[in-house]
Order: C-alpha cells, then sequence, then structure tokens
C-alpha cells in the first residue's frame, strides 16, 4: 500500500484528530457504522482491496488517544466526467477527482468531523493537482441528503444528471 502523509488536527472534543491511509492492521474496520449500509459494507469489504489495486485511496480520521476507532473515511479516486453540456468547457471528457464515498461514525455525526474530512479532500485534490491537472472534484451523492450535504459545500449539479455534483477547483 503507497505511503501517505498524515495530517494533524486538534480539536478540543477529540483531542488531536489525524487523517491516515487506511491500515488493516491499525484500524478497526468492523466497529465502523454511519448508518448508511452501502458506506459501512464499503470499508468493511472493498476498501483495503480497491487501495491495494490503486483504484481508490482511502483515508480515515482518528483520534490519537484511540488510534483503532475509525471516527470518518472518504475514498477519491482519479476519474473525467463528460462535460459536454456545461458551458465554457471542452466537448471531450475533462480531468477530475471523484470523491467515492465519505462518511462519519453514527455515535459522532454532527460535531464537524465531516466538515474536516471535507477540507482534508479538498486539501489532497489541490495538492495532487500541482502535479496532474483536474478541473474539479465531483461526487455521486446516492440519496437527497448526501446531495444536501455537498450542496452545502459548494458542489453544483451536473446538467443532465443532478445526483452527480461538482465542485471546480479554481486555477492552478
Ligand atoms: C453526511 C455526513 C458525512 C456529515 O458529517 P457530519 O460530521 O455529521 O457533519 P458536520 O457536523 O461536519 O457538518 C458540517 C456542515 O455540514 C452541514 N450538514 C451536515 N449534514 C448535512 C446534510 N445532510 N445536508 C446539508 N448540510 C449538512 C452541517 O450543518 C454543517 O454546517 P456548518 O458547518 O455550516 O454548521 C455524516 O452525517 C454521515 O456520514 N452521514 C451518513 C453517510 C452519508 O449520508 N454520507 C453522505 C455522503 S455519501
Amino acid at each position: 500500500m503507497p505511503r501517505c502523509k498524515t495530517r494533524l488536527i486538534s480539536r478540543a472534543r477529540f483531542g488531536v484528530l489525524e487523517e491516515q491511509c487506511l491500515d488493516p492492521q491499525r484500524h478497526n474496520r468492523p466497529a465502523f457504522t454511519s448508518g448508511v449500509g452501502e458506506l459501512d459494507e464499503y470499508l468493511h469489504r472493498f476498501a483495503v482491496q480497491q487501495s491495494k489495486k490503486g483504484i481508490a485511496v482511502v483515508r480515515v480520521l482518528v483520534d490519537t488517544d484511540l488510534p483503532k476507532t475509525i471516527l470518518g473515511y472518504y475514498s477519491l479516486s482519479a476519474a473525467q466526467i463528460d462535460a459536454r453540456t456545461q458551458q465554457k468547457l471542452p466537448r471531450y471528457p475533462v480531468p477530475c477527482f471523484r470523491l467515492g464515498r465519505l462518511a462519519v461514525h453514527s455515535t459522532h455525526q454532527g460535531l464537524g468531523l465531516g466538515r474536516i474530512l471535507m477540507g482534508c479532500v479538498v486539501a489532497r485534490c489541490l495538492e495532487a493537482r500541482k502535479q496532474v491537472a483536474a478541473y474539479a472534484l465531483v461526487v455521486d451523492a446516492q440519496g437527497e441528503e448526501a446531495k444536501a450535504f455537498y450542496a452545502h459545500y459548494g458542489f453544483t449539479p451536473c446538467q443532465g444528471n443532478p445526483m452527480i455534483l461538482y465542485l471546480p477547483l479554481g486555477a492552478n
């Protein structure tokens, strides 16, 4: 599995929060539950394999006092979108990053961890696009609640498929 840097984030309630690459030897995946079965099953069953195969990078948020407990996670991959219906974009597919999944442990939702994870995701994308161009961060919303969460962060529904939302990453 590729090495990745960690990022330290101080939060009064949690002590020190750290973003880490998912590591099956360190992180207790079966104990994670977000209330959305598909997101939990992905972490329990598929995330490690996808990381090993280079299909997705999966990062988790932990409290360094309880480093096995996954507070939240996200998966990120390279992607492209058909931007033909978007004004001022090329008619061929446009390179992007895809936020495949993002979830917070059900007992810790509403405490700002989702916001921290989104900040981590965008920071990762901005760092990566210094090396490989990408126009936007895209996400397939799995329902109206997820769509509302992403819209809260400025994601815009794609014309033609409003459940795919994108966030332009701005000029490099
Ligand atoms: C959606 C989810 C990731 C949000 O994480 P969270 O830790 O509960 O959210 P936070 O406490 O960090 O909230 C951050 C901001 O998002 C807003 N927000 C949270 N959930 C929202 C929703 N469903 N719709 C709109 N806004 C939402 C909050 O009001 C907050 O706004 P503020 O910072 O301006 O006050 C989390 O509740 C979760 O994992 N839910 C189950 C899985 C899921 O639905 N994932 C969606 C992505 S696929």
